[in-house]
Formats: structure tokens, sequence, C-alpha cells
């Protein structure tokens, strides 16, 4: 028998959380075509693994990638990782449907990029775009709240009226139609804070009966955010969908060791709701600069800002006492700008990280300046660090955190795991060196200890780098499976 690639000798993990076990692994036409030991089949690439690992290639299912995948097709920081899916649309920002009036994006869609990068009216021109740039990963789509706002509402901060929740709806339910995953928001934002729970309820109508997924960023993260996750609770039941909290954390040093009291809660609801959530694995959040966020007890470094572009990568203290002014004062004078808050406390993070609801994402910000590590670590530095060195969970259930998982709940058919038939979406990684390299005062670099990936059975990077071959496509959303 001939395949294109034959993996030989490597220790599959394969997705569901089993133990690994050596194989090989043949693909032919981009799919999984036979696992066994040892396969007979000839082949035109053969990789020797020598006992280095093979598991389904990861799912980023939070990130703000939306242009990227479109302006930097490489998307070099997600591959470089072994990502091969990314779920882009989170926090209530998606790059379409999108019609910008004028001036700077709304708050938070400057994470997106800049005004030029929003090109696409219709869902339908996002897609022909995405088509067009053919990005290394795959991607799906989630349509985000707060970009329909501003298509529909001349100003933000007022709950939409009965007609423009009606405009809004048709707008979603076309997207859902074309394949969109489902409806995510940012309530936090000022931007969305506005919308009413009514507001969200009745645009959250188009997911009933359509088999999609509600993703929220919550309406706060600090003291009153057991009254946010039930606001998330409420509208899961009403649209009839399983909700994703979005990196879920307890926010704000007053608010540190409240991680029992929410993963409680959180299982509380998953008795009788298809509930799961997503983490990155760093006590440090990271978004556009956020007045109410501004803690001199916090600290703060700065990403980007537009009017001193020279601040990324300092603290906001150092700023405000080079100008001899308060923390909220330099603040102000630096937006719009974009912050990293030190304010996630490690035990907490860590047992949410650890939950058996919890999936892995990045939430890493392709167009910050300089960036929150979590953008080129995330996936590595939970095999390296929280798995092998901290033994917060076992390799495989790691890997399930990042594969099967994300697969099942968000509705993508045949990928996150290595299983006959399914899409030959891999990476090939060393367990035992894998480990994040960018790091808080120097973000930008690859992760060690990558071997191969290949999307869709195309080899797309290697330890040496990009292969120039790139074959990511749009994944259309598919039945879910969900699996608490
Ligand atoms: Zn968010
Ligand atoms: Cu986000």
């Amino acid at each position: 028998m001939n395949c294109d690639t034959l993996i030989r000798n490597a220790n599959v993990l394969d997705g569901s959380g089993a133990d690994a076990q050596l194989a090989d692994v043949a693909i032919v036409g981009g799919r999984i075509a036979s696992i066994g030991s040892p396969l007979p089949h000839r082949a035109t690439n053969i990789i020797e693994a020598e006992g280095l690992a093979l598991a389904p290639g990861f799912i980023d299912v939070h990130t703000h990638d939306d242009t990227s995948v479109i302006e930097t097709p490489e998307m070099l920081p997600k591959i470089s990782q072994g990502i091969t899916t990314v779920i882009v649309g989170n926090c209530g920002i998606s790059a379409s449907p999108v019609r910008l009036k004028t001036g700077y994006p709304p708050d938070p869609m400057t994470l997106l990029g800049s005004r030029e990068c929003f090109r696409y009216p219709a869902f339908a021109d996002y897609l022909s775009a995405l088509k067009d740039a053919r990005p290394s990963v795959n991607v799906a789509v989630l349509i985000g709240h707060t970009s329909l706002r501003n298509n529909h509402l001349e100003r933000l901060d007022r709950a939409a009226t009965e007609s423009e929740i009606a405009a809004m709806h048709a707008e979603l339910a076309s997207a859902l139609s074309a394949g969109a995953l489902g409806l995510s928001t940012g309530l936090a934002y000022a931007n969305a804070n506005a919308a009413s729970t009514e507001e969200v309820l009745s645009l959250s109508a188009a997911l009933i009966g359509a088999n999609a997924i509600y993703t929220t960023h919550l309406r706060t993260e600090t003291d009153a955010i057991l009254d946010a996750m039930n606001e998330a609770f409420s509208i899961g039941r009403y649209a009839q969908s399983p909700v994703i909290i979005s990196h879920l954390k307890c926010a704000g040093i007053d608010n540190w060791g409240r991680s029992q009291e929410v993963l409680h809660a959180l299982e509380q609801a998953r008795i009788t709701q298809q509930i799961g959530c997503d983490c990155y694995p760093y006590a440090a959040g990271s978004s556009t600069l956020d007045l109410k966020q501004v803690d001199p007890r916090v600290r703060i470094e700065i990403t980007w800002s537009a009017p001193y572009p020279e601040a990324a990568g300092r603290t906001l203290g150092e700023i405000a006492s080079e100008w001899n002014v308060s923390h909220l004062d330099a603040a102000r004078r630096l937006q719009p700008a974009g912050a990293i808050y030190h304010s996630i406390d490690e035990q907490d993070m860590r047992r949410i990280l650890a939950h058996p609801a919890t999936m892995i994402g990045s939430d890493g910000l392709p167009w910050d300046k300089h960036p929150h590590p979590r953008l080129w670590g995330t996936y590595p530095r939970v095999l390296g660090r929280y798995c092998r060195e901290e033994k917060l969970f076992s390799l495989p259930q790691a890997i399930h955190k990042m594969t099967c998982m994300p697969a099942q709940r968000f509705g993508l058919a045949e990928r996150g795991q290595i299983a006959e038939g399914y899409c030959a979406d891999l990476v090939l990684f060393d367990a035992d060196t894998i480990r994040d390299t960018a790091t808080f005062a120097d973000p930008i670099r690859t992760a060690e200890g990558i071997h191969s990936v290949w999307v869709n059975g195309t080899l797309s990077y290697t330890a040496q780098g990009l292969t120039a071959s790139r074959s990511g496509r749009f994944l259309p959303r598919e039945r879910t499976q969900w699996v608490q």
C-alpha cells in the first residue's frame, strides 16, 4: 500500500485522554488512513519519530486572529506552537460582519488591527478573503455581539432597541447559516456593557435550534463574577445552547483566592446545562488599557499606545513617575493603548487550568507591539511547565484539553483526534523538552521542542521553520457532541 506520509514509531496520544501507544500513522489525501504497529505502507515521505509524541494538532479555542489569518497567513506565532486550528471572533469582537464608521474602531475592536484591517462588511466577504489568503492554520469563526452593535447602533453606551436587535439577529442568523460557530459577547467592555441581559437574550434567540454555541467574556471577572456567570448560564438556557466562559479567572487583587467558589458554581450549573470554559497558563491578563483596572498595587505593562508608541514594553508605574502624574492620569494620556495586568493569583489560575471542564485557549493579541507572551507560548507552556514540571495533569489529559474536547464542543467534525478517517492535523513534539521561551520581557520567541506540524496532511512547520506550504481552511460549524 502507498501513502503520502508515513510517521513511524511515534508515541501516539490520540486526544481522547487515553495513554500513549507506540504506533505508525499513515496519511493519504489529507486524512489519517491507518494507525498500526508496524504499518506495511510505502510512502513518499517517511518520518522516523523515534518515540517522539504525536498528537492531534492543537485547537486554540480563544483567539483574536480574525485579521491576522488574512494579513499574516503564515501564522508563525500559532503554527510554531503546534496549533493547527484557531477559533476567531471571541470576546464580542469579530472582524466580520463589520461596517466601520469614522475614526478608530470601537474599543476593544482595536485588538483586531487598525481600521484598514476591517474590510468585511458581510460575513461572505470574510470567507472569500480567507479562501484567497489560505492561512497555514484552519479557521473557525464566532460572531461578535459588539461588532453587531457597531453595525446597527449609532452609539454604544446604551442598550439596543427592539428594531436594532432584530437587525442584529438577522445578521447573526445569516452568518450562522453560512457556517459560523455561534455568538460571542464581551459584556465587560464599555461598548457592550450597556447591553441589557434582555438584549443579549433576544439576540441569542438566533442560536435556538441552530446547534450553535454561546461564548462570553463575562460582564465582570471581579467582585460580582458569580452574578455574571449566572447571567451567562441564563442566556445558554434561553438559547438552548452550550456556554463557554472565556478565559475564566478571578481578576483583581481583592478577588484572589475565589477560584474554588467560582469552580463550584460552574460545577453546580454543569449538572443541568452544557457549560465549559477556557484558560491561558499565565497569572496575568491582557487587553486594551482599561481605566477601571488601573490599580497602583498591580504591575501593569503597556503593550502599545497610539499617542506614545515608545511606551510599549514599559510599566505604567515607570511612566507615571517619569511624567510626575498618577497612574490613572498616565493611563488616560496613553489611550488608546493596550496593557498586561498582573492581577491574577497563580494558585487560582492553576486550579482553573487543571479543572476537567477547562480547555486551553491562548487569548493571544497578534497586533500588540509588545504582546503578552501567551501569543507565542501558551501550548508549550501548558505541556512543559504545567504538565511535565508541575504535574498539574497527565500528558494525555493536557492533550485532551487542547484537541478532542474543543473539537467536540465547538462542532469541528473529524478533527481533534488521531483516528482513521479523521483530518490529518498533527503535531510531533518532544514531551521531555517542549517549553515556551517567550517571556514578559522578551515575548516574541518561538517555543522549543516542536518537531513537525501537519495541517490537512501538509507538512507546514518543522523545527527549521515554516515549510512554505499553507493548507488551512475555513471550518464550518458541524454537529456538536457535548461531553462534559
Ligand atoms: Zn476577553
Ligand atoms: Cu479574548
